[in-house]
């Protein structure tokens, strides 16, 4: 008789284990080329293990405190961008009342609506450049909350382009695969002269 759970099955791997306890609330954000194997990787679902675990926790307040810090500033940031290939993005919701940043679990793109727009982008992994990215004004999405409720939305407006951004990262897409032009964004280098992003000791 084989006996495979679903639990066992979608258990986080050592890997995920040691980036989730082992990074500072701040977490290391992988930046091309050098982290381009987890940046370019196929990102995976949470099974029902992931969704009850303490990790997944752990890992929004972490994923959370480093889109919120000085240092980075976002408006989005996917799992892969700390080291996890999983399907969670975290994205400001400029549609919503005082635009909260949420988590999305197992997200995907339904539907792309409207016809493609040109705006500015950049990337917390693509340091120190903008571009110029076409995307489309309007999405449908699906996705998990954390305590596992399904939902399906459809989200316009500047959200509607950070999703697009962030789901792209989840599998293994960057913005500059797409943008009509990209260039260094000096005011973003000189903000951050000196600084520098290393890599935790416990980083394989
Ligand atoms: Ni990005």
């Amino acid at each position: 008789m084989i006996a495979v759970s679903c639990t066992s099955r979608s258990a986080w791997t050592e890997w995920e284990k040691t980036v989730i306890e082992q990074s500072d609330s701040v977490m290391y954000v992988c930046v091309m080329p050098a982290d381009s194997t987890i940046l370019r990787a196929q990102s995976r679902d949470f099974g029902p293990g992931e969704l009850a675990s303490p990790q997944l926790k752990t890992l929004i307040d972490k994923m959370y405190r480093t889109l919120t810090d000085p240092s980075q500033d976002g408006v989005g940031i996917a799992a892969p961008q700390v080291g996890i290939n999983r399907r969670m993005v975290l994205v400001m919701r400029y549609d919503k009342p005082d635009m909260p940043i949420e988590p999305y679990l197992n997200i995907k793109i339904d539907s792309l609506l409207g016809e493609k727009v040109p705006g500015p982008e950049g990337c917390l992994s693509v340091p120190p450049y903008r571009g110029t990215v076409r995307r489309y004004p309007s999405v449908q999405i699906s996705y998990l909350k954390p305590d596992g409720t399904p939902v399906t939305e459809k989200v316009e407006g500047y959200s509607a382009i950070i999703f697009q951004h962030e789901c792209d990262h989840l599998d293994g897409i960057l913005y500059t695969d797409r943008a009509d032009t990209v260039f260094v964004n000096e005011a973003w280098a000189a903000e951050r002269e000196g600084f520098s992003y290393s890599k935790p000791e416990w980083w394989k």
